[in-house]
């Protein structure tokens, strides 16, 4: 008998275009081990409900273990006209092992299935993500170590602000990707619960036992409305926010390093490995890696977008239009495991040059926050030192020269307080370990940081 697996009710077949636009093996394929494995935890149960008997469930276990091998061996014949990887494997168990093929589908639904299959496949997404998340923040907590001292200017709007060092302006990320992590596994606990037994959306007739199948497949929990079940993606919408804030921390991080390693300013190198040249121009190096992540960063936020507007208009309970989910969910995965490897490698593989960072630091009077700190350390309130300092830079703008390069008479113009301990107080080292406390730019909390950070990650 041919035709797909409902077509005993039409009367007549698809046209090859609309067989083509519903159908969605060719990127579905990819959840074949999470379909596998949850139809083996449902024919468990219906076996254990005497739903089905033992032999059934044999015969399902040896097709399965068989398509298993015929799928990583890329013998397995995917084919357009059975729509979709449900059906596709449904039909191969059924030629392998005949009727307990066919029993199989008892008291389940596609609908129920394909939330199972999806929920089990992130699932395993987020845990490979918090892997390479943790594999990042090491990979940046060692380069933050080995910079725990050097010195460059922190910007605000660009311009030169107060001196940091680069080790604190690293942990900065380790921060942001920490709470990546955390976003990761909080979404996991509402991915990880079960649709099985939802069936199409009213449940079932047949004595299921949910709680079972939730166990064998690690979920915590079973899903508790049907409707629900079958018919909200929220938990991939979530995964793909969460990711798209991963890619948006990648992207800031991204768009330093290429502004970093841009001749005019030459604070960093990058290992050529992660860049190209040119095709007409000789002397390029391009920062290609962390340009892209740039550019997918995009990618990642209009999925996410995708997934919102696919959710929005659907009345309840399940509709076609969640096929949809698929692509833009596994594209997210795709690259962002992608970026999250190649980031990791390539935190290794940044040159740091101090000796620019520092010069930086000397132009743009990043210390003029510290000598207005020390007025008031001698009892000038806060407000008037900021303005005896303001006029101070003016003159040394007009001069050409830094603050420090101004002598004690002359300072003595904007404030008679100044004595002569002010100069330590405008070097760029006095200045970053005097910021000495949690969450400051003291190389000894940058220290104190990556400690507590390799704790945490054991
Ligand atoms: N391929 C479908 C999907 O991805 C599976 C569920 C289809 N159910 C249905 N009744 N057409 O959502």
């Amino acid at each position: 008998k041919k035709g797909e697996a409902w077509s005993a009710r039409f009367s007549e077949p698809v046209s090859d275009l609309v067989k083509r636009y519903t159908a969605s093996v060719f990127f579905d394929k990819r959840l074949a081990p999470f379909d596998i494995e949850g139809s083996l935890a449902h024919a468990e149960m219906l076996q254990a409900q005497h739903i089905i008997d033992a032999q059934d469930y044999a015969d399902i276990q040896r097709g399965m273990e068989q398509i298993r091998t015929e799928i990583a061996d890329g013998k397995f014949e995917w084919l357009l006209d059975l729509e979709d990887v449900h059906l596709n494997i449904e039909k191969r168990l059924t030629e392998l092992v005949g009727d307990a093929g066919k029993r199989l589908h008892t008291g389940r639904s596609r609908n129920d299935q394909v939330a199972t299959d999806i929920r089990l496949y992130v699932r395993a997404a987020i845990d490979d993500i918090n892997g390479l998340l943790r594999d990042l923040r090491l990979a940046l907590v060692d380069l933050a170590e080995q910079h725990a001292d050097t010195i460059l200017p922190g910007f605000t709007h660009m311009q030169v602000a107060q001196p940091i060092t680069f080790g604190h302006h690293i942990l900065a990320y380790v921060e942001m990707f920490g709470r990546d992590a955390e976003r990761m596994a909080d979404c996991r606990k509402r991915v990880n619960r079960l649709p099985l037994g939802a069936a199409a959306l009213a449940g079932t007739t047949f004595p299921i036992d949910r709680e079972r199948v939730a166990k064998t497949l690690g979920f915590d929990d079973v899903c508790h409305n049907s409707l629900d079940a079958v018919s909200d993606r929220d938990f991939a919408i979530e995964f793909c926010a969460a990711a798209a804030l991963v890619m948006t921390h990648i992207s800031r991080m991204a768009e330093e390093l290429v502004i970093w390693m841009s001749p005019r300013v030459g604070f960093i190198d990058i290992a050529d490995r992660f860049c190209t040249g040119s095709s007409i121009m000789p002397q390029k190096k391009n920062p290609d890696v962390p340009e892209l992540a740039r550019g997918k960063t995009g990618r990642v936020n209009g999925h996410l977008i995708a997934l919102l507007t696919l959710m929005k208009g659907q009345p309840l309970a399940y509709n076609k239009d969640n096929q949809e989910d698929k692509e833009p969910l596994f594209d997210t995965v795709d690259t962002l495991t992608d970026t999250l490897r190649i980031f990791a490698d390539m935190a290794g593989g940044i040159t740091v040059k101090p000796a620019a960072m520092r010069d930086a630091a000397l132009q743009g009077y990043a210390t003029a926050t510290d000598l207005a700190d020390y007025l008031v350390k001698k009892g000038l309130p806060f407000r008037d030192a900021h303005e005896a300092v303001a006029r101070a830079v003016r003159v040394c703008v007009d001069k050409g020269c830094d603050l420090s390069d101004l002598t004690l008479d002359e300072m003595h113009k904007f404030s008679d307080l100044i004595e002569l301990d002010v100069f330590q107080v405008l070097t760029l080292e006095g200045s970053v370990a005097a910021r000495d406390h949690v969450g400051g730019t003291a190389p000894n909390q940058v220290r104190k940081a990556i400690a507590r950070v390799r704790a945490q990650l054991g």
